[in-house]
């Protein structure tokens, strides 16, 4: 879908649906509402007040405009009240518009520059956001396309010449970011026969060439000369070759600082020799979910093009059973020297991430790191399905990762490393071991990557709870979310670090 900006007054726009929006509590209509209603002769008031119209976030009533004006429908999309109005209310409204726009067989749409207060660069974000993360479909295995119903192109009036420019702008930056989201959603909806560890790298590749990034992918052997013992542990049961991923950006000019973006890249987790349920691996496909959010922020950032160097490391493999599969008690090496008993081979994430961020320290020595996971059933537990844990040894980039969520418009909560949870890694034999007691799950996970971060800032998200739905969001559809890529983008361009907390 293209995004366009658009100029004049609503009564003169034309497509095949023009968006309203409208205020809970508010009965009078705003007044381009207004002559939009004046040019159907009133039909829009009588049909809001006899449907009962409210203005609830996302309530959509529409009419035909019967020639009375440009636009052959006009669609009412409900704000909430106009106090409580901000960024993720106009996401949440448009994305039900142009979702309402586009079952009603609309290929173009007109909305005016939804919600009030925020600067028109955030709003036309964000309506550009909503847009094309609510019409986003994964129907490529199809016969029947969703997409044979496609909306082709949002216009966002601008309300006066003034705001021309920050609506260009927003709505520019905004098509490259939802781009991130999608192609992390497609990542994640592919199944696992298709998204090995081997096509996660072509990915990557690809990435690389379109961007002018850099990229390094190691397999096995050079995995194993670099001492990736811990990894390779995890790949020890799978027919499909392992492959570490290395992308990297460098801004034009000098980098204010250079972060390292790990993602985990388990390509399918069925748990290893202690198997899952079937229950228990109905979406494992997603267990890359983190490596998606991560290729999917590579992806753009050339054309963000932010003064900072980011590094994306992807240890990818599934983690299955079989004769050579790592057994319950063997000890693995990671690349930092540090030994590990495995003690259960289903939290094989943090043995490929302890080797990633080894890897991240040794090979890229970054300011900052972040790791992005679907690490333990535990954190969705603790969090639910909407939000995202934070783990961290530095409270100022914390502070300034959870600020970038916010932005973002993705929840992330902190938990607290206690240190006293330490204990349930110890290990008789090793120096360490994979799982902990069932209680505390995410934090020992938490403490276990805590281990790997040396003395370098780190922050670890668990997104196990938020990177798939089994049900549509108001932004998302059932599937991957593509959770985390806008956070990331957020952080790596340090959106809403100013005046975020003043505009709120
Ligand atoms: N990939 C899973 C975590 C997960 C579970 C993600 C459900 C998304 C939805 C991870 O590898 C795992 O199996 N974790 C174990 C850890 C346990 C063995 C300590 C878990 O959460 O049960
Ligand atoms: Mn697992
Ligand atoms: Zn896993």
């Amino acid at each position: 879908m293209k995004l366009t900006v658009g100029t004049g007054p609503l009564t003169e726009a034309t497509g095949d649906v023009l968006v309203l929006e409208r205020y809970a509590g508010e009965t009078r209509l705003g007044p381009d509402a207004a002559r939009v209603d004046r040019a159907l002769g009133g039909l829009l008031g009588r049909v809001l007040a006899e449907e009962r119209f409210e203005g609830r976030v996302g309530e959509t009533v529409h009419v035909h405009a019967a020639g009375g004006l440009g636009v052959k429908r006009v669609l009412v999309v409900g704000m909430g009240p106009r106090a409580e109005a901000k960024a993720e209310t106009i996401r949440r409204a448009a994305s039900a518009a142009a979702r309402r726009a586009r079952d009603l067989g609309a290929k173009t749409v007109v909305m005016p520059l939804l919600g009030t207060r925020l600067p028109a660069r955030l709003r036309a974000q964000a309506c550009g956001e909503g847009a094309l993360l609510g019409l986003y479909a994964f129907d490529r295995y199809k016969a029947k396309k969703n997409g044979d119903r496609a909306v082709e192109t949002l216009t966002v009036m601008a309300p006066g010449s003034r705001e021309q420019a920050p609506v260009r702008e927003g709505l520019r930056v905004e098509g490259v970011e939802a781009e991130a989201t999608n192609f992390a959603r497609d990542l994640i909806n592919e199944p696992a026969n298709a998204i090995t560890a081997t096509a996660l790298a072509r990915q990557a590749e690809a990435i690389a060439k379109a961007g002018g990034l850099g990229v390094r992918i190691l397999d096995r052997e050079a995995c194993a000369r670099l001492g990736m013992g811990a990894f390779l542990g995890v790949n020890r049961g799978s027919q499909e070759p392992p492959r570490f991923i290395h992308l990297t950006y460098k801004p034009k000019g000098r980098a204010a600082r250079r972060v390292a973006l790990i993602g985990k890249g388990i390509t399918f987790d069925s748990g290893g020799l202690d198997l899952k349920t079937a229950e228990g691996m109905a979406w494992m496909k997603g267990d890359m979910s983190g490596a998606a959010a991560v290729l999917g922020v590579m992806k753009v950032l050339p054309r963000l093009a932010p003064p900072v160097e980011v590094h994306g490391l992807i240890a990818a493999t599934d983690n299955m059973p079989s004769g050579s599969a790592t057994k319950p008690g063997d000890i693995l090496r990671t690349m930092n020297g540090k030994t590990i008993e495995v003690n259960n081979t289903d939290a094989e994430g943090r043995l490929t991430l302890a080797d990633a961020m080894a890897y991240a320290l040794k090979e890229v020595k970054p300011d900052e790191m972040v790791d992005i996971a679907t690490l333990t059933g535990a954190c969705s537990i603790a969090l639910g399905s909407l939000c995202a844990g934070a783990m961290s040894n530095d409270e100022g980039l914390q502070t300034r990762l959870l600020t970038a969520a916010e932005a973002a418009g993705e929840r992330v909560w902190p938990l607290p490393l206690i240190d006293e949870y330490r204990e349930g890694l110890k290990s008789d034999v090793a120096d360490l071991r994979n799982t902990g007691p069932r209680p505390g799950g995410a934090i020992t996970a938490g403490l276990f990557l805590e281990e790997f971060a040396g003395k370098t800032p780190w922050i670890h998200l668990d997104i196990a709870g938020a990177a798939f739905s089994d049900k549509d969001l108001p932004y998302a559809g059932k599937g991957g979310v593509g959770f985390g890529a806008r956070t990331l983008l957020a952080y790596v361009t340090g959106a809403g670090e100013k005046g975020a907390k003043r505009r709120r």
